[in-house]
């Protein structure tokens, strides 16, 4: 019987634990053997491996964060750490490895490759910027989580006719900011791909108090981040109370949305596919509204954009 592993690596997300039962599933279905392994690839270094049947994922497709635990792993980034960690994977007969996780982990899992263990990367990240897919597990999620809070906000901002800032997470990119932005209804949407313009912001809160509106919502992503020094600013300069929320990691629980368990579900059973299909170190992805595969190298060399259309219909929609 041919041994897959699985491990969880980076930030935890919401739908992280669907990808799990279905790669347990779909493996155990198939005729493999599943060990799971737990805190990513610490866990594999140090030899925190254990046999999964089709009970250890009972339950836990409702569930956010993941029963595998995660963590980032200083050790697996050098030499020795790698060695060890393939070495685990000889050691447990694991013949292929499924890594749950994001850009980072995948750059790991393509070094870990270069020892001879197969490598499938499944994308789970709230910030969905992963760029060989459309789509990444917990995005969703994650989007719902700051639409609720945005209701919220929105309630006693207008109350106060003040303006907020809300800071949202997404690392370097700004998906998180642009699409909870669009659907909560911002009047500006602050993202690094675009970086900030505050007189731009000034304008645009001034002009909507003199259009009538009670209230003015800046969503913020976090790398760009300050929401507190922008709040003083935007203060002094309109006149307007002006308060900042920082978001945090209240965007990473959660139970997941029944897309992300969809995405997660197909996403699992496609890496088991494509190992059953005896493929070699692939990424699976999401290209347009269907599951694929690429090959590792190709796929971290891909580059994402923001979507220009999307960004400037923002504007439009909140005049
Ligand atoms: O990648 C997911 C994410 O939540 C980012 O949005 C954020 O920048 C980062 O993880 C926070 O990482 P940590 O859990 O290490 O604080």
């Amino acid at each position: 019987v041919r041994t897959i592993g699985v491990l969880t690596s980076g930030g935890d997300a919401p739908g992280m634990n669907a990808a799990i039962r279905a790669v347990v599933r779909t493996g155990i279905y198939y005729g493999f053997r599943v060990m799971g392994i737990r805190r990513g690839y610490n866990g594999l270094i140090e030899g925190d491996i254990f046999e999964m049947n089709l009970r250890s994922v009972s339950d836990i497709i409702q569930r956010g964060g993941t029963i595998l635990l995660t963590a980032r792993s200083p050790e697996f980034m050098t030499e020795n750490g790698l060695k060890k960690a393939a070495s685990m994977c000889k050691i447990f007969k694991i013949d292929a490895l499924v890594v749950i996780g994001g850009d980072g982990s995948f750059r790991g899992a393509r070094d870990l490759s270069k020892f001879g263990i197969n490598v499938v990367g499944i994308p789970g990240t709230i910030d969905n910027d992963i760029a060989c897919t459309d789509y990444t597990i917990g995005f969703d999620t994650a989007l719902n989580t700051v639409q609720d809070a945005i209701n919220k906000i929105r309630d006693t901002a207008t109350s106060h006719e003040r303006v907020s800032i809300l800071e949202v997470m997404g690392r370097h990119a700004g998906y998180i900011a642009l699409y909870s932005g669009i659907a909560g209804g911002a009047e500006s949407i602050v993202i690094p791909e675009k970086g900030l313009d505050k007189d731009e912001i000034i304008r645009r809160i001034i002009d909507g108090k003199n259009k009538g509106k009670l209230h003015n919502l800046i969503i913020l992503a976090e790398g760009i981040g300050g929401a507190t020094e922008l709040a003083k600013e935007i203060e002094e300069a309109t006149g307007i109370e002006t308060r900042a929320t920082i978001l945090g990691y209240i965007q990473r629980g959660g139970s997941p949305t029944a897309y992300d368990r969809v995405v997660a579900s197909l996403m699992g059973a496609k890496a088991v596919e494509v190992i059953k299909e005896g493929k070699q170190n692939r990424i699976i992805a999401m290209k347009d509204g269907k599951i694929v595969d690429y090959d590792i190298d190709e796929a971290l060399s891909m580059q994402k954009t923001i979507d220009e259309y999307m960004y400037n219909l923002a504007t439009i929609l909140s005049l």
